[in-house]
């Protein structure tokens, strides 16, 4: 029997997307890698705010976050008058950060592995909240004790345009869109790559609401 297009009229989008999009020697994104796991990630998130909050923190020059963050795991970013650094502790509550999910640690590792990096075991995982208007401008990752592990960024919610840069601040950066469920892998000769994302527009996610959430898992220590 012929396939008919109206079969798959409801299917997202996503499906005809190329599932490993290069965007440079080492960095790539991987479309809707983390799709099926996405429902179950809300409720693990859900569940890490509940015990550590998101916050608006401080920069070192005093400035609030329009982005706000939390993290799980054993390490957490934090960022204060003091700088930019990991805590082992949620400075709030002076309590562990929660624990990072076996199944969150699986995925990026998984996604670490189909980018090219084997062995990606993160020990910290930083949680940003951006609703429509907020965006991250361009910074390197370079809080950690070395730069052999990759970065690996999981979006979630509505969608956002990634400025994915060069070496130095002043590069021209590429614009990539990034929807629910796509993973962002950078690392080796790109680990230091400059990155941010752009003022996010208004838009409603079915699952999330107003709001995108981008989940960085990283090697601290
Ligand atoms: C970040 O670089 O900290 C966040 C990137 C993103 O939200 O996609
Ligand atoms: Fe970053």
């Amino acid at each position: 029997m012929p396939v008919t297009p109206d079969l798959f009229a409801d299917e997202p989008m996503a499906d005809s997307r190329p599932a490993r999009v290069a965007i440079g020697e080492q960095a790539c994104v991987l479309r809707g890698f983390a799709l099926a796991a996405a429902p179950l990630l809300w409720s693990d998130i859900e569940a890490v705010a509940r015990a550590a909050p998101f916050r608006h923190m401080l920069t070192p020059g005093g400035q609030r976050m329009s982005v706000a963050t939390t993290s799980c795991g054993e390490w957490g970013w934090i960022t204060d008058r003091r700088g930019y650094r990991y805590a082992r502790g949620d400075p709030e509550s002076g309590r562990p950060w929660p624990a990072m999910p076996s199944s969150w640690m699986r995925l990026a590792h998984d996604a670490a592995a189909a980018a090219g990096f084997d062995g990606f075991a993160p020990d910290a995982c930083l949680i940003n909240r951006y609703e429509p208007g907020t965006r991250m401008s361009l910074h390197q990752d370079r809080d950690e004790r070395d730069f052999g592990a990759p970065i690996v960024s999981v979006s979630l919610g509505i969608a956002a345009v990634f400025l994915f840069g060069g070496q130095q601040r002043a590069d021209k950066a590429a614009r990539v869109p990034l929807q629910h469920g796509d993973v962002v892998v950078w690392g080796g000769v790109d680990r230091l790559r400059f990155h941010g994302v752009m003022p996010l527009r208004e838009d409603v996610h079915p699952l999330l609401g107003a709001q995108r959430i981008n989940l960085t898992f990283r090697r601290a220590a």
